[in-house]
């Protein structure tokens, strides 16, 4: 079956015919194909809904009670607040930002750090024209419990206790969660998570709420993210986009690029770089079974501002990285035109006459090309602005090269053991607060 597809996925730049010795071959790939045998099972599995998975949340999700519920929420409220942390919050943000109305009906706001300096936005809300989304999982996360009871008591005060459940909607999975419990309790509507980890949920209702309270076409980002994981299915590892892209960071992980940078020349496309650094950190920072410790470290490069930043690190530092472009080839049609008027200065003449998206694009291929001359492998993943179906594409691909580089390291990409320490100890230092004094 063909697929229509509206990203680009160029990885030229990863093999050797391209960038030398350093680069991979087909055939390295191909090696590689044996190894994924478990997981092509795995993806059927997951496919044919024999088990809950983010790859058939395109298909499984509720659209039509996510835009019933989105829709009562835009013609009820001026503005919506979100209250999640990690993957209940990363993907929706993304999706607003990238693909969001620049006037929607509702205008969304999303708090995940708990940065008292900058909660204090919160005091001037006026919760009567507000409803409040808190996401959660589990259901026992401190920072978004905090955020929540901290500002239920002004919730209260402004609308009456009675009235608060009318400006609260919960989405958790964990009955036994205190989220829940708290739902519970003051009587407000909870929707249920999927059961599904909170960094590969966007396309449920966790990402998808939001996104369509702030204009976004989440019907384009689910037609989309079907025909990838379309591609997804396919067996032939050169065929297969996540496949490919997956095998082909594994084999450079094993040369040392253990760096992703990704450098979006897109400022609205920061966004999704948030979004896929928790996801790649979460998903394979782990301990294999032979006890070693894997991960790839996702890193940002913002293109063009770090040109004047990172890039003379990326050309010439330790050949540690691999760099991912993502692009807007439409940017070259877009901006004001340098006037022609001081082309006699010699720094101007080559600026004269072209426009901001000229130049744009420009600096992107010398940038490819400088690092491709030196050997540094780079691919470019390229979507228009604002097309809703490439970016639903770019999410599940970015999803699945996860899962398939995890499985050539040998580890689980679903869960985070390590982080609960943390958790632990921090209601600990909460409980001996004086103790924090001398460290901070
Ligand atoms: O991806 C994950 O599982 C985590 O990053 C969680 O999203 C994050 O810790 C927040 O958890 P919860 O949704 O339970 O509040």
């Amino acid at each position: 079956m063909d697929h229509i597809s509206r990203l680009s996925i160029d990885t030229r730049n990863l093999f050797r015919d391209e960038i030398g010795n350093g680069g991979i071959s087909d055939q390295d790939i191909t090696a590689l194909s044996p190894r994924l045998d478990k997981l092509r099972i795995q993806i059927k599995n997951w496919v044919h809904n024999k088990e809950t998975s983010f790859l058939n949340l395109p298909t499984t999700t509720n659209i039509v009670d996510i835009k019933k519920k989105g829709q009562w929420i835009a013609s009820n409220f001026k503005e919506t607040i979100v209250f999640g942390i990690g993957g209940s919050s990363l993907g929706g943000e993304m999706l607003v930002r990238t693909l969001g109305d620049d006037q929607p009906l509702n205008s969304v706001r999303f708090y995940d750090n708990v940065d008292p300096s900058t909660l204090v936005e919160l005091d001037s809300v006026d919760w009567r024209e507000t409803m409040l989304l808190v996401i959660s999982k589990s259901g026992n996360t401190a920072e978004t419990l905090s955020q929540f009871l901290t500002v239920l008591p002004v919730m209260e005060h402004q609308l009456g206790g009675e009235r608060v459940p009318e400006h609260v909607l919960v989405v958790t999975e964990n009955k036994d969660g205190a989220l829940y419990l708290l739902a519970d309790e003051l009587k407000i509507e909870v929707i249920e998570h999927p059961a599904i980890g909170g960094r590969y949920s966007v396309l449920s209702v966790v990402g998808l709420l939001p996104a369509y309270v702030g204009g976004v076409d989440i019907d384009g980002v689910m037609e989309g993210a079907r025909s990838m994981v379309e591609q997804c299915t396919q067996n032939d590892i050169l065929k297969n986009p996540a496949f490919h892209s997956g095998a082909a960071q594994y084999l450079h992980s094993e040369k040392g690029r253990t760096i992703s940078v990704v450098m979006p020349y897109a400022d609205n496309l920061r966004f999704v770089v948030n979004w896929f650094r928790q996801l790649w950190a979460e998903s394979l920072g782990k301990v294999d079974a032979s006890g070693r410790n894997r991960g790839l470290t996702p890193t940002e490069a913002h293109g063009v501002t770090d040109q004047h930043s990172q890039l003379q690190l990326l050309l010439e530092g330790p050949d540690d990285k691999l760099v991912t472009f993502l692009s807007d080839p439409s940017f070259r049609f877009q901006g004001r035109r340098v006037p022609m008027r001081f082309q006699n200065i010699p720094a101007i003449k080559p600026l004269a006459g072209h426009t901001i998206g000229e130049l744009f694009v420009s600096e992107l291929k010398a940038t490819r090309t400088t690092l491709s001359r030196r050997g540094r492998p780079n691919r470019t993943l390229a979507l228009t602005e604002r097309d809703a179906y490439a970016l639903g594409e770019l999410i599940i691909l970015l999803e699945m090269e996860t899962v398939v580089v995890a499985e050539l390291m040998g580890i689980n990409p679903f869960d985070q053991p390590a982080v609960e320490e943390s958790k632990v100890l921090t209601r600990q230092y909460l409980g001996d607060i004086r103790s924090v004094d001398g460290l901070i």
